[in-house]
C-alpha cells in the first residue's frame, strides 16, 4: 500500500525523498499533484497525496517553493472558486514544516480561475497586483495546463456583507458601524493606493465583526486596476454597475462610488433593487437608463429604529453617491465625512421588532438571486429571522 502524504507531519525521511521528488518534477515544470493519484518517489515506493497540492514561488522572487495542501471550497463567483489552504509545506535543509498560517498568524486560501477569453492570463496577473496593493497579500499566481490560474492570498476572516444583511434583525447602530467600515475600506484600499475596484458588491466585501470598530476588507480584485490606466474593459456586477460601467466606459473613481452607493443603500434596506438584465432590459441602452433613475423611496424598509433626520441624511447621500451622471458624484472623502457626524437619535419603541418586515427584503434577496448573474449564488437563500 502506498505512504499517505499530507498535515500535520512527515518523518525527516519522507520529507527527504519528497524534496528530492520535488526538485525532479520542477525540472520537468510540473507544479500540481491531484489527491490519490499514484506518485513514485526515487527508490520507486509509491505515495499519494491526501489533497491537492500546488506548487507556488516565494514572494519577492526569494529562492524555493513553497507547496500549498488545498482544502475544502469556501466561496465561488462568476470566475473562479476559492478554497482553504489547510497548510503551507515548507521544505528545506533542516526539514520539512507544515505550516498553518503566516508570519502574521493568518490563513491563506487559494483562489482557481480558469483562463477564458474574457479573463486572460494578462488580467490574473491584474487581479495579483491590484489585490496585493489592497493589502490582500496575494502571491503570484500558478498557471496550470494553459487553463487554471491559482492565486494565494491571505484569508480575510469573516463573513460576506451579503450574508450579514440577510440577517433582517441588525440594529441601526450596527449598520450605521457596517457603513462606516465599508467606507474606511474605500478609502485605504482603494482611494489611497489610487486602485479601481470596478466589481463593488455585498459578495465583495469582508466583515470581522470581532473587531473594534468593525472592519471591513475588500476583497476579488477581478475587475481592478490602476487609476490612471484608461481601458474600457468591461466590468462590474450587475445590479451594483454605474450606467456607465454598463455602457463600457470610460471609468474612474467615481464609478466604485456608484457601487458604493447602493451597497450602502442595501446596508439602509433598500427593498426591491432589480437587476438589470432582465427580460425586460435586454439592451444597453435600457439597463444605462435604469442605473441613471433607481429609486431610493422604498430604503429603511421595516427598520423602525432609525430617526428621521438620520434617514434623511443617509437617503441624501445616496442619492449623491448614484448620481447618473459621474462627474456629479460625491467623493470618498465627503461621504464619510457626513456618516462620522451623523448621529442617531433613540426612536420611540413600537410594537415590531427593528428590523422587522423580513419578508419584504428576503424578497428582494431571493429575487435577485433568482435572476443574479452570479449563479454561484443559486444555492443560497436568506433565511429571514
Ligand atoms: N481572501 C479571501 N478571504 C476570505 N474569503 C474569500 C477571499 N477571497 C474570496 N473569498 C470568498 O470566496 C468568494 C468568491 O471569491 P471572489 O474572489 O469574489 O470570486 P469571483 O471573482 O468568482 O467573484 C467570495 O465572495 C468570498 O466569500
Ligand atoms: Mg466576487
Amino acid at each position: 500500500m502506498s505512504k499517505i502524504i499530507g498535515p500535520p507531519t512527515l518523518t525527516d525521511e519522507t520529507a527527504n525523498m519528497l524534496s528530492e521528488f520535488f526538485a525532479g518534477e520542477a525540472r520537468q515544470g510540473v507544479h500540481f499533484w491531484s489527491p490519490f493519484r499514484i506518485y513514485h518517489f526515487s527508490d520507486n515506493t509509491s505515495f499519494q497525496f491526501c489533497q491537492p497540492v500546488l506548487a507556488r514561488e516565494r514572494k519577492d522572487g526569494k529562492p524555493g517553493l513553497r507547496y500549498e495542501f488545498i482544502g475544502a471550497e469556501m466561496g465561488s463567483g462568476a470566475y473562479g472558486e476559492v478554497y482553504h489552504v489547510d497548510a503551507t509545506l515548507v521544505l528545506n535543509d533542516t526539514g520539512a514544516v507544515f505550516k498553518k498560517t503566516d508570519k502574521h498568524g493568518q490563513r491563506r486560501v487559494i483562489k482557481k480561475e480558469e483562463l477564458q477569453h474574457d479573463r486572460s492570463l494578462s488580467s490574473i496577473h491584474n487581479e495579483f497586483n491590484m489585490g496585493k496593493l489592497a493589502g490582500l497579500g496575494s502571491k503570484s499566481p500558478v498557471v496550470i495546463d494553459e487553463r487554471d490560474a491559482y492565486m494565494v492570498m491571505r484569508n480575510i476572516r469573516g463573513e460576506e456583507l451579503f450574508d450579514l444583511l440577510c440577517q433582517a434583525s441588525l440594529p441601526a447602530r450596527k449598520r450605521l458601524a457596517l457603513t462606516k467600515a465599508v467606507l474606511r475600506a474605500v478609502k485605504e484600499q482603494l482611494r489611497n493606493n489610487h486602485i479601481l475596484h470596478l466589481d463593488i458588491s455585498p459578495e465583495n466585501i469582508i466583515i470581522d465583526q470581532t473587531r473594534i470598530p468593525i472592519k471591513a476588507t475588500l476583497i476579488d480584485f477581478g475587475f481592478s486596476r490602476p487609476e490612471h490606466e484608461l481601458s474600457e474593459r468591461c466590468c462590474g456586477k450587475e445590479g451594483y454597475t454605474s450606467p456607465e460601467m454598463v455602457e463600457g466606459g470610460p471609468v474612474n473613481a467615481n464609478s466604485d462610488m456608484y457601487s458604493l452607493g447602493l451597497v450602502i443603500a442595501l446596508i439602509w434596506r433598500l427593498d426591491g433593487l432589480v437587476l438589470y438584465m432582465d427580460n425586460e432590459r435586454s439592451t444597453i441602452e435600457e439597463q444605462a437608463a435604469y442605473a441613471r433613475t433607481i429609486v431610493l423611496d422604498s430604503m429603511f424598509t421595516g427598520l423602525d429604529d432609525v430617526d428621521e433626520e438620520s434617514k434623511a441624511l443617509i437617503k441624501n447621500a445616496v442619492s449623491w453617491a448614484i448620481r447618473g451622471n459621474n462627474e456629479e458624484r460625491i467623493g470618498i472623502d465627503d461621504l464619510i465625512a457626513i456618516f462620522d457626524r451623523l448621529n442617531l437619535q433613540p426612536v420611540a419603541a413600537s410594537s415590531s421588532q427593528p428590523g422587522g418586515s423580513g419578508l419584504i427584503w428576503g424578497s428582494f434577496f431571493s429575487s435577485a438571486q433568482n435572476r443574479a448573474v452570479s449563479p454561484e449564488k443559486s444555492g443560497r437563500s436568506c433565511v429571514m429571522l
